[in-house]
């Protein structure tokens, strides 16, 4: 079964970058360049929500988020999944306050149901190495769903370290670290619209880089 919806492109205009920088001012000095604008990332939950509504007609579905970075797609995800469905929430932590994984997954909070014989949509925001994915589907899939599959907004390129079938993926995006959209550097930027990347001197002092 390989019904993997294609990711969209990513393009922001210089127009868009200096239009959306602005959202919240006191970021403004360490915002580098905007990635994935507001617009492209609404019209792409849009799609994949249709799309997600489409495949889980008649199921018994369950979104589970994984926080803290997912809780923005999932909630607007979510509202394009035109279905009855629940949600549940696992938090883990693999970055800590640096920019680079490190493949250490801590469960800091697990699901607050069974999923056994549910068919359970794991959302994340980013994949990166894919340590994190690859044990949450290993500890989930031990739980005996009825189907487990993934959906992740952002996933990078060429640094995957484990072999992953993600069935969504919203967009694919070079190795370089972003926040914004749920996504944080040390806690901060998580509520940006869009997806950006920082300048250098906007972390050098907490990672000593
Ligand atoms: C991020 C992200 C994924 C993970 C991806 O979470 O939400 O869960 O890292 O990295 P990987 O593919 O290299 O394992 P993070 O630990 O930053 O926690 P947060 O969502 O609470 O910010």
């Amino acid at each position: 079964m390989d019904s993997r919806v294609a990711p969209d492109d990513v393009d922001a205009s210089e127009s868009e970058v200096s239009g959306l920088a602005g959202h919240v001012e006191a970021y403004e000095k360490d915002i580098e360049h905007v990635l994935i604008s507001e617009r492209e990332i609404q019209d792409t939950l849009k799609r994949l929500g249709a799309q997600i509504t489409e495949d889980y007609r008649g199921k018994d579905l369950v979104l589970v988020g994984v926080l803290k970075g997912a809780f923005m797609v999932m909630s607007d995800l979510s509202r394009h999944v035109r279905l009855p469905l629940e949600f549940d929430f696992m938090a883990v932590s693999s970055y800590g306050a640096a920019t680079q994984t490190s493949g250490v997954v801590r469960i800091l909070k697990d699901l607050d149901h069974e999923i056994e014989g549910r068919d359970v949509l794991l959302v994340e925001d980013i994949v990166d190495s894919g340590l994190t994915l690859k044990y949450l589907l290993r500890m989930l899939a031990e739980r005996r769903p009825g189907s487990l599959e993934v959906f992740a907004l952002l996933q990078k390129t060429d640094v995957q370290q484990v072999p992953l079938q993600i069935r969504y993926v919203g967009f694919e995006i070079p190795p370089v670290f972003v926040v914004g959209y749920g996504l944080d550097f040390a806690e901060r930027f998580r509520n940006l619209p869009y997806v950006a990347t920082l300048k250098p001197e906007a972390y050098r002092d907490v990672v000593g880089g």
